[in-house]
């Protein structure tokens, strides 16, 4: 399975994601391979945000190792499911698809937790204090993946 996480930036949500889902899809005995992206290019070869980093290491996984890079339509064909934190996320992925199977590959993270609920991760860029919900709700979806994917 390779997953692709995708955010805004590639600085906050989906470093995290891609540091949860490594996390846990590890602990499962699975040999995954996930990464992440952004749909904007401004915070490309960036290290994550501190506060990302600061609560992924309260919660035992660094994910300093990663560098923002931006979203490519190279990426449809790359992975086998692309994880959008929002719904603008959503569209603007969507808009590079070039065929029903690539926008098959995309949805919503937390459709694992909420199915048909539309729901977005909240972009905590300016909200200090969004960081420990961020991790929350990722951390239960990727359990969720998971555990609905067989494992
Ligand atoms: P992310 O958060 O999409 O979760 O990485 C953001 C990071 C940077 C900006 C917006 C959201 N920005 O506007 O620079």
């Amino acid at each position: 399975m390779k997953i692709l996480m995708v955010c805004l930036g590639n600085i906050c949500r989906s470093p995290l994601a891609e540091g949860i889902m490594k996390a846990r899809a590890t602990e499962a005995g699975l040999f995954w391979t996930v990464d992440s992206a952004g749909t904007g290019h401004w915070h490309a070869g960036e290290l994550p945000d501190q506060r990302s980093i600061h609560v992924g290491r309260k919660y035992g996984i660094d994910i300093t190792g990663q560098r923002a890079r931006q979203f490519h339509p190279d990426d449809f064909d790359r992975f086998d499911r692309i994880f959008v934190m929002d719904v603008n996320n959503r569209r603007d992925v969507l808009r590079l698809a070039g065929n029903e199977a690539h926008r098959s590959k995309v949805s919503l993270i937390l459709d694992e937790t909420h199915p048909g609920e539309e729901c977005s991760v909240p972009d905590p860029y300016y909200d200090d204090n969004g960081f420990e919900a961020v991790y929350q709700m990722l951390d239960e979806a990727c359990q969720q993946f998971i555990r609905s994917s067989g494992h």
